[in-house]
Order: C-alpha cells, then structure tokens, then sequence
C-alpha cells in the first residue's frame, strides 16, 4: 500500500470519517543565494519531492483536530477556532495554527472547524523548509476548503507572516515562495527586493543533485539565524549615513567597497561583504548555468559556502566536513550547505554515474570524523503545493 492509501486508512480509523480531498507540498532545496533574501538579494532555490501530505474533512463545529504520523506520541492535538494562541505544548501544530491566525487577521473568517492528518517525508529540523512546506501546505487547504481564491504570492506572504509573528523566527521569503511557487525541472530565480521572479530550466544533463543531511541537531540555530539578521541590518544602517540604499541587495562589490568604512563593527563588515557578494554570486552563477557553463557554477557554489563559512559564519564543523568531503570527490561540480546553516544539509552537483561512488566515499570518512552518519537523497525538482485529490 503507498503512503496515501495508508495515511487514508489511518485518516478513516482516527477521525472516524472519510477524507474529503488529499494535498501535497514540497519542501525546498536553495542552489545558490544564501543569507541574501532578508537583505534584499536573489536566490535560486527549487521545491523537492521530499515534503509534507495534508489529508482534510471539514466539520460542521468550530473544532480543529489535527494529527501528524510523524509525531505520533503526541496524539490528537485539537483547539478551538476562538483559541489560535501559540502553546509550547502543541508542538509542530503551532505552524498550521499560526497560518489560521495569520488568515483570519487578513480577513479570511474560517467559518468551520476540520480535521487535518498530516505525514511528511522531510527530515525535521534539517534546513530542507519542513516547516515552510507545512506552512503552504495549510494555507492552502483553507484557500480550497473555504474558497477564498487568494492567490499564491499572497499565501506564501501570509506563511512568512505567520513564521516571522507567530512562531518568532525572522525568516525571510525564500522559503514559503519556494515551496508555495515551485515549478517542475526549474529553480526559481527571485529578487527579493521586489518579488520578481522567473523560472530557470535546470535541464542538467548526466548530473543529478544531491542532497547531504549533515543529521546534526539544529540546536540553537534560530537565535543565531536572527543575530545574523540583525548584524546585517546595523551594517545597512551604518551605509546608510553615506548611500541612499535600502537594503544591501542594491550594491556591487565595488559600491560596497567604497563605502565600507563607515561600518561601524568589523563583524558586521563580515556579514554585509557576504550579503553583497553572494548575491551578485547569484546573479552570475545564473547567468553561467543559462549559458550551460555547469563548472563555472560548480565553482561559484563553491565559493558561496567558503564565504558562509569564513565570513557569514553559519557552516560548522558537520557542514564543512560534508562539503569539504563532496569537493574532493570524482564527478562533483559543486558542493556547498543549503538552507540557514548550522547543521542541516549540503547541495551537491554530481554526475550521474558517480553519485553511488560519492555516497559510498564519504559516509565513512564523515562518520568516523563526527560520530555519527550523514544521509543522502537525490533531488527530484517538482511543482509547489497543490491538491492531489
Ligand atoms: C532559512 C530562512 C530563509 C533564508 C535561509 C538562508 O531557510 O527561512 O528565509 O534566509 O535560511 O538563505
């Protein structure tokens, strides 16, 4: 039996009804453009087929229960529609509470309660945007339930809304747009400054891309993500006594050379210089995989983790290991960390041939470093959430 025959059977036998309509969304994996969408830079990520089902019935109540098969030890978590505060106790259920409240707040009454089952196939916590895929996923469940015919852009704001307020973690767009605006066999190139976006045919013959899980907890990650975000905004505002710019995605390398002295902390120069460079990293990594030029985006993804880890400081030793381990290996384009950072995972460009050789390589050599395996998967590229049935 597959996935969504079995998670319909458990749907039936929990709620003790019938599913009314099966969703699937994606989660993401970000090819190049890191730490640039908060500052107004482009990013190149693509929705995955590793993500998150949501199976649905309405009630006639104002009830809302939902279930996740993968945290089964927490049972039946249900609340009222009066009741969307965020409670510690209800765990990964604050996400899709969070997208109600946020809903509501815009205007979209939710005029009855449901009951939602939900089964991911994302690893927790791994940087691949669990919870951005849980997030979409919910908005757009209310979006068909009740009708409101809110358009995609709009749903994915309304996530980075819910993450930013609700869950307190001060992500920027690159997640839910990824997850909610997918496309098949495309990465999304999007400037975050204005939300223009365009679809790139990531048509790499004989390559495959390869997703490394360092499996390290994420620990204290979200903390240190908004220090970041906060280092590179003071930056801003130092520049901003000598340029008129709104955010750090408006310089070239050379404008932010010029002006960098009137940063007032070092680290921050440190921040801002990868905020800068890796966004017109970005731009060219782009350019050069449009033209075919695979190796030399092979080597701009190289470059962009060196620059997170020497001046973003956001790889660590599990990261670095992997990426560090991907270089070295026969058929590899290019390797760097994907997502936040501190822990999570690695994106690799390997040839097809070699991705059985490069698995076998590096797990053991990482394990004995780290104590522990890592994990691999091979990225299918698919379109965003959307209703299966
Ligand atoms: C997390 C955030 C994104 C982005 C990346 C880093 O995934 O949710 O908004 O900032 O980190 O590029």
């Amino acid at each position: 039996m597959d996935s969504i025959a079995k998670s319909t059977k458990e749907f039936e036998s929990l709620f003790g009804k019938k599913t009314e309509h099966t969703f699937f969304s994606p989660g993401r994996v970000n090819l190049i453009g890191e730490h640039t969408d908060y500052n107004g830079g482009h990013v190149f990520p693509c929705a995955i087929s590793l993500g998150t089902y949501g199976l649905v019935s309405k009630r006639t109540d104002q009830k809302i229960r939902m279930y996740s098969a993968n945290f089964k030890e927490i049972g039946i978590i249900e609340f009222d529609l009066a009741a969307l505060r965020y409670e510690e106790k209800h765990n990964w259920v604050n996400y899709p509470k969070g997208v109600i409240d946020t809903f509501s707040k815009h205007g979209f009454t939710i005029t009855s309660g449901f009951d939602l089952f939900v089964y991911g196939t994302l690893p927790n916590g791994a940087g691949l945007s669990s919870s951005a895929s849980l997030e979409v996923l919910m908005a757009v469940i209310l979006n068909e339930l009740f009708q409101f015919k809110i358009d995609m852009i709009e749903m994915v704001k309304m996530c980075q809304q819910t993450e930013n307020q609700f869950i307190g973690m001060n992500c920027g767009i690159m997640d839910q747009f990824a997850v909610g605006m997918g496309k098949e066999n495309c990465a999304i190139m999007l400037d975050c400054n204005t939300l223009k976006f365009r679809y790139s045919k990531i048509a790499m013959d004989g390559y495959k891309i390869v997703i490394g899980n360092t499996n390290k907890r994420r620990g204290l990650s979200d903390s240190k993500y908004n220090e970041r975000r906060a280092e590179c905004e003071r930056a801003l505002k130092d520049l901003q006594v000598k340029r008129a710019i709104g955010s750090l995605g408006e310089l070239t390398e050379a404008e932010f050379e010029a002006s960098k002295a009137v940063i007032e902390h070092a680290v921050d120069v440190k921040r801002a210089r990868h905020a800068v460079y890796e966004n017109q990293r970005t731009l060219n990594a782009v350019k050069a995989l449009e033209e075919n030029d695979l190796k030399q985006f092979g080597k701009l993804m190289n470059d962009s983790h060196v620059s997170l880890r020497d001046l973003y400081e956001v790889t660590g030793l599990e990261l670095d290991t992997l990426a560090e381990l991907a270089w070295e290996q026969k058929g590899v384009i290019g390797s760097r960390m994907t997502g936040a950072g501190f822990g999570g995972c690695t994106v690799s460009i390997v040839a097809e041939q070699d991705v059985d050789a490069f698995i076998e390589n590096i797990t053991p050599v990482y394990t004995k470093k780290i104590g522990y395996a890592p994990s691999f998967y091979v990225a299918s590229i698919v379109n965003g959430t959307g209703k299966l049935k």
